[in-house]
């Protein structure tokens, strides 16, 4: 009797180490702000509004390397840097261009897709590459990379207008409606765009601009955080599972 006593209360014991052991691993957390305006890499699934895309795949396979809960938030392009900075997030996923300006405010993972930009316009507008923007109208979502090209060649004199928008979908609507003559965006998303929206009444460019890489930001006094997150997209590559996510969106690119 005494014994089985004793080996219950060991089981017991053990079973009590084991549950605070993955309660304590379990209730790590880690925030995540995003823009879900970025097909194929963060869009809001029509049907059951979930997070879906490239991105959203990575990071939560991050977290379930590190252990933690992902939680992502779809909030406006432009605030997602702010909103790192003030401490709401532990980290940013947004087909987010790692540039020397970005690289002031934030630390960057290391690059996770090698992107490029492409101009977006009518079918038969003859609009295709950015020589072909001159005395033009150009739509870019608000501080993308497409917007410091356009206003690049705004200021060099070589287009006629800048219209900033706070969304993708805002700056390709202004070309339906021929407010603007063309959209400066990722290549990824025009082509995810035009798939969506088969109408035949734009087109796309192919590449127009040097490549440009999307990485993770994060705080630049969480350099434990900027660690994990690295080492977490090595032990991805290494596993196989981030190519399994790049050809779930990418097919055979
Ligand atoms: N790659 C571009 C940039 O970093 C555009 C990113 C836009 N992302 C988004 N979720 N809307 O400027």
């Amino acid at each position: 009797m005494f014994a089985v006593k004793k080996v219950s209360v060991l089981i017991l014991t053990a079973v009590l180490i084991l549950t605070a052991t993955s309660l304590a691993l379990g209730q790590g957390v880690l925030k995540v702000a995003t823009e879900a305006g970025f097909m194929p890499f963060e869009y809001v699934d029509a049907e059951t509004g979930a997070l879906l895309g490239f991105d959203m795949d990575l990071i939560r396979e991050i977290g379930n390397v590190l252990g933690l809960e992902v939680q992502i938030d779809n909030i406006a392009w432009d605030g997602l840097i702010p909103a790192l900075l003030n401490g709401n997030y532990d980290c940013l996923i947004a087909g987010i261009t790692i540039t020397p300006e970005r690289q002031e405010a934030v630390d960057f993972s290391d690059p996770y897709f090698e992107s490029v930009l492409t101009v977006v316009a009518k079918t038969g507008s003859g609009i295709s590459n950015l020589d072909d923007l001159a005395g033009k109208i150009v739509a870019v979502q608000i501080n993308t990379t497409g917007d410091f090209a356009a206003s690049d060649l705004f200021d060099a004199g070589d287009v006629k207008g800048v219209s900033r928008f706070d969304t993708v979908a805002d700056a390709m609507q202004a070309v339906i409606i021929g407010a603007a003559d063309a959209v400066v965006i990722d290549l990824p998303v025009a082509e995810a765009y035009l798939e969506a929206n088969p109408t035949g009444a734009l087109k796309h460019s192919g590449p127009v601009s040097d490549n440009e890489f999307y990485g993770i930001a994060v705080n630049k006094n969480n350099k434990e955080l900027l660690g994990q997150i690295n080492s977490a997209l090595a032990t991805l590559k290494a596993q196989g599972i981030y190519d399994a996510i790049y050809q779930k969106w990418f097919g055979g690119m």
